[in-house]
């Protein structure tokens, strides 16, 4: 298994709106920390994301935004891609699912599948809205709750009474965007997926993925259990992958489409979103022709993508039966020999003081505001640190103040602030020589070695707070060598002794730098750089821990830190004050 290629997704963010952190913290970053480390472990890594932009909410923002919706995705997709790249988001490649890539694979699929007969066409009823002169998405009517009475009810789900709802079943029904009640139901005819005929086969499937966190099966299964429905995959709408029916053969009945009433439509979000893992891949392909290892194919398809690529997804909860369901039965039905996905990482929500982060309400922390205040490794190590994997967690800036502080600024970066300017000014700019190793660090070389070992097998398992908190105490275990070694006092003794326990901490640092570098991958730039090292050389080790603590020999050279330059500046409880009036202090 360790010689597989590793092929990493974080779901995409939609284009519309700037991403809060409990987006980030859900898919994006937990994803980079993956792969990452699985980079330094020098195995074959793809990491794949890109903008979701199709979809009524990208088409009624361009709209209030007053630009065309494809110059409107053009230029979100830019910001986005920038702000990844703020917070250290190491894609190989950041795609658009409105490629054109995309979607020749997305229209690709719907012939195969139609061509084997897992589409078929309905007409449906829609709400068409005279005013609006177009069909309106179900969450586009709103009216008055059959149930509870609730006036504003949204005619896919009841926000008051939660029930989800028909937009025919609303009473007194009228247009979310123009208000206008003149609205009719007209028939439509529509593309399905058959889902509910892979029932079977997706039960057995995700019976053999015993590896699966507990809330992605368990979901996953739910799904199965109330019975698998067939998807409508085509909408009236004119922002999306064309439906391209003209270009279909016979289904296996030997009908053919009825492509003339299919025209003008496209198809649904949630059918070519997940496509574009696999469109990401081409673009990225794509964009260096001349490059023979960029082989999107060797990813995706084939024997040697189902048995030499590890595939692991990584989403928030609500998007797992797209997943699990959804996306697999797209890759069964065309049986293409494509690949899988093999892992899911699913996480619960973070919230932000016990309430929920909010796009529409402007709720939290986004990712723009979130690096004007701090660096990133300062929400890098928090999110980690914190990440909502068992259970929903809830973000305060008094916890974050204090785990940034006491993790980063405490315990890591005070380590090394103290090692290299004790050595300037005892030894210079140089690693001291010492002598060889005695029983202190031969206890702390084991210590290493068994937590070194166990964080490995959580990052492995993308148990990502385990992670964090293991990583932590790697980082203590320097700290309380320092303290028990005391170069600084038994330098005037015995100045042999503080050399061997001063060349040891810059190894120590060496080895944080490499360990950090998934998590926090810009301090451990810096360590690296104060070392004279080059970050691309931190590699996980392979050996023994003993070997790590001797790589730095005597006479290396190393930066001291400026006046007042400090890796981690405490946060204060001013700031914290400021922060809280900006950004709310409540979950409401
Ligand atoms: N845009 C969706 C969301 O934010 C996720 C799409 S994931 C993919 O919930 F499957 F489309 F890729
Ligand atoms: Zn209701």
């Amino acid at each position: 298994m360790t010689k597989k290629r590793i092929l990493v997704t974080s779901a995409l963010p939609y284009i519309n709106g700037i991403k809060h952190l409990g987006n980030l913290a859900g898919s994006m970053l937990p994803a980079d920390v993956y792969a990452r480390y699985q980079r330094a472990r020098e195995r074959e890594t793809l990491f794949i994301c890109a903008t979701d932009e199709h979809g009524t909410p990208a088409e009624l923002a361009a709209l209030e935004e007053g630009l065309p919706v494809a110059e409107y995705c053009a230029k979100w997709w830019a910001v986005q891609k920038q702000l990844c790249e703020g917070f250290g988001l190491s894609f190989d490649h950041f795609g658009r699912s409105s490629s054109i890539q995309n979607r020749e694979l997305t229209q690709h699929f719907a012939k195969v599948l139609w061509e084997r007969g897992h589409i078929e066409e309905r007409t449906t009823r829609q709400v068409y809205s005279l005013d609006d002169k177009r069909f309106l998405p179900d969450r586009y009517v709103i009216g008055t709750c059959p149930h509870c009475n609730y006036d504003r009810a949204r005619g896919d789900q009841c926000e008051n009474c939660t029930r989800v709802l028909d937009p025919a079943d609303l009473k007194s029904p009228r247009s979310a965007l123009s208000g206008s009640s003149q609205i009719e139901l007209r028939d439509s005819k529509h593309l399905f997926l058959k889902q509910a005929a892979f029932s079977d086969e997706l039960r057995k499937w995700i019976g053999t993925r015993t590896e699966w966190p507990n809330l992605v099966s368990s979901i996953a299964l739910k799904w199965l259990d109330e019975g698998l429905q067939d998807r409508g995959i085509t909408r009236d709408l004119a922002w999306g992958v064309p439906v391209n029916a003209e270009t279909w053969g016979p289904n296996p009945q030997g009908k053919q489409p009825d492509a003339e009433s299919l025209k003008g439509k496209v198809f649904y979000v949630w059918f070519d979103a997940p496509i574009e893992y696999i469109g990401a891949t081409k673009e990225w392909a794509d964009a260096a022709p001349e490059s023979n290892s960029r082989d999107w194919k060797s990813w995706w398809q084939g024997d040697s993508a189902r048995e030499n690529v590890r595939y692991v997804e990584f989403m928030g909860k609500d998007n797992v039966p797209f997943h699990t369901v959804g996306f697999p039965v797209t890759i069964l039905g065309a049986n293409e020999k494509w690949k899988l996905v093999d892992q899911i990482k699913g996480f619960n929500w973070l919230n932000y003081y016990g309430g929920k982060f909010s796009t529409s309400q402007k709720r939290g922390i986004f990712m723009d505001t979130a690096l004007e205040i701090l660096p990133p490794d300062y929400w890098r190590w928090y999110l980690t640190a914190n990440a909502p994997e068992s259970a929903d967690s809830s973000f305060t800036w008094q916890h974050f103040a204090d785990t940034v502080n006491k993790d980063l600024a405490d315990v890591l970066g005070n380590f090394v602030n103290r090692t290299l300017k004790f050595t300037d000014s005892k030894f210079g700019q140089a690693i001291p020589d010492g002598g060889t190793p005695g029983p202190k660090e031969t206890k702390l070389t084991d210590e290493l070695e068994r937590r070194f070992g166990i964080y490995s097998v959580f990052l492995e398992e993308i148990q990502l707070r385990k992670a964090a908190a293991e990583l932590r105490a790697i980082w203590v275990l320097g700290n309380e060598y320092l303290a028990d070694a005391a170069p600084w006092t038994t330098i005037r003794t015995d100045r042999n002794a503080a050399a061997l326990s001063i060349r040891t901490a810059f190894n120590l640092i060496r080895l944080f730098a490499c360990l950090s570098s998934p998590v926090i991958p810009f301090a451990a730039g810096a360590m690296a750089r104060s070392l004279n090292l080059n970050p691309k050389t931190l590699l996980w080790p392979k050996g023994k821990i003993a070997e790590e603590l001797v790589v730095l020999k005597p006479g290396h050279t190393f930066n001291v830190p400026g006046q007042g330059d400090v890796m981690f500046a405490k946060i204060s409880p001013e700031q914290i004050a400021a922060w809280e009036t900006r950004f709310g202090n409540s979950g409401a």
